[in-house]
């Protein structure tokens, strides 16, 4: 099973952004406890400050992977551009945020990508991607 992970703008400083939201872990960390708890999946991982280049990601692999765990960071509130390329591609995608985007500001109320995802997972810290890997792999 090939998954890719997604993550949108500034969530490259993660472990150094806003702690007491996003935590103190740094991503690249986290991922090689992930890949390790799941040996048999083939994870990719793409970091993107550039919405354009997070459609071209989309595009690139949404035709190939088995699925595609998003974080679109402050794009998931604004870009319609990324919600149509998920619109678009054959693989599923389940959205994912580090806090709980509803307990927060109202703008961050609003996914412009939700309805063209399978799923949404928000408010489990990192462990938020864990459980959506746990969800593909269910599939299977
Ligand atoms: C986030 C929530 C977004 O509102 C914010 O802009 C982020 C991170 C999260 O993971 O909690 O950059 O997607």
């Amino acid at each position: 099973m090939q998954l890719l992970i997604i993550n949108g703008p500034n969530l490259n400083l993660l472990g150094k952004r806003e702690k007491s939201i996003y935590g103190d872990a740094s991503f690249e960390e986290f991922f090689k406890t992930l890949k390790s708890t799941f040996e048999t999946i083939d994870f990719k991982y793409y970091q993107s400050n550039i919405e354009g280049e997070l459609i071209d990601k989309l595009h690139e692999t949404g035709f190939s992977y088995d699925g595609i765990i998003m974080n679109a960071g402050a794009y998931t509130h604004t870009s319609i551009g990324i919600g149509d390329a998920i619109a678009g591609i054959e693989t599923p995608v389940i959205e994912v945020h580090i806090s709980n985007v509803y307990a927060r500001e109202e703008y961050r109320h609003l996914s412009l990508m939700a309805k063209n995802c399978i799923g949404v997972i928000a408010g489990m810290g990192l462990n938020s991607y864990h459980l959506a890997v746990q969800h593909f792999l269910s599939l299977k």
